[in-house]
């Protein structure tokens, strides 16, 4: 089996670490870009090659430009060289129907991974399209697998899915700073502050997976009536803390509707 990434940005540069990781051996990877693929081709020992080669050589080929690419990229290459071709497109907006229009004789599916796929922890959503054999979806699924967790969704809640998955280890990271930061000013060592800040997400993160229980559940375990937390909780409601990050997610979504529609 061959793997082409049309594209060699931060999310295949992501997608292509954790294949690497869960043992998907580097010869079998291609990578096709003006600028970024002769880096990254480099770095990660797999093959750089033009975008005629990659179409006609690899089994499963992923669209990893900007969504506002599609048009361009299919004009220069030519629609016909999709053919039958297993498309694993990861542009954010662009829906299913879309990629049909441009792609009409492509087996399409669409999915949002995220940058933690470098470490094979992506939520990556899929959405299949309309011709693909049993062959197509194992092999689709087995690859998504590779580098982290994968999720079936109905296309309307991908943009959704997206703001909170896809931008959502950035604003994740925005809350890690918060705490170190905060840390930072009450006397603590930088380094020390960030790593009592990761690892408190990742030890709640791993309490509630394991645990089954709920967010609120955690909370209340936690903020007993009285005691400190229950003070600093106090604060963060009066803040508005989860209308600010429901109103961040809401701005991720409107973006991409802005630009895309
Ligand atoms: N980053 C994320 O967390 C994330 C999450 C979910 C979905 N996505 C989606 O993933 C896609 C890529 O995002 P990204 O963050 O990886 O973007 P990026 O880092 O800006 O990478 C864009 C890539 O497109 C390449 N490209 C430009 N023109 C091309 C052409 N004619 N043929 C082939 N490749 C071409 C660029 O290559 P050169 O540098 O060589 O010009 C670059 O490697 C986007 O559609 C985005 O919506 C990203």
């Amino acid at each position: 089996m061959k793997y082409g990434f049309l594209g060699a940005g931060n999310l295949s540069s992501a997608i292509i670490m954790g294949l690497l990781k869960s043992g998907f051996r580097s010869e079998d990877i291609f990578v096709s870009s003006p600028h970024s693929a002769a880096i990254l081709s480099k770095r990660l020992a797999i093959n750089n090659v033009d975008e005629d080669r990659l179409l006609a050589d690899c089994d499963l080929i992923v669209l990893a430009f900007l969504p506002e690419q599609l048009d361009s990229i299919v004009q220069q290459v030519g629609s016909e060289k999709f053919a039958n071709k297993l498309i694993v497109s990861v542009l954010g907006s662009t829906s299913l129907k879309e990629l049909t229009e441009f792609l009409p004789t492509a087996k399409i599916v669409r999915v949002l991974p995220n940058v933690n796929a470098e470490f094979n922890n992506s939520l990556t959503s899929v959405a299949f399209g309309q011709n693909l054999s049993n062959e197509d979806l194992k092999l689709t699924k087995n690859f998504l697998q590779a580098f982290g967790t994968v999720i079936e969704l109905a296309e309307r809640d991908f943009p959704a899915f997206s703001a909170i998955a896809g931008s959502g280890p950035a604003f994740v990271a925005l809350f890690i700073k918060a705490l170190q930061e905060a840390g930072i000013k009450q006397g603590i060592d930088s380094k020390e502050s960030l790593q009592i800040a990761l690892h408190t997400i990742k030890g709640s993160t791993e309490n509630i997976l394991q645990s089954g229980k709920t967010a609120d559940q955690l909370v209340k375990k936690v903020a007993s009536p009285g005691g400190s937390t229950a003070d600093g909780f106090e604060s963060l409601e009066e803040n508005h803390f989860i209308e600010t990050v429901n109103n961040a997610i809401l701005a991720t979504i409107n973006h991409g509707r802005k630009k895309f529609r």
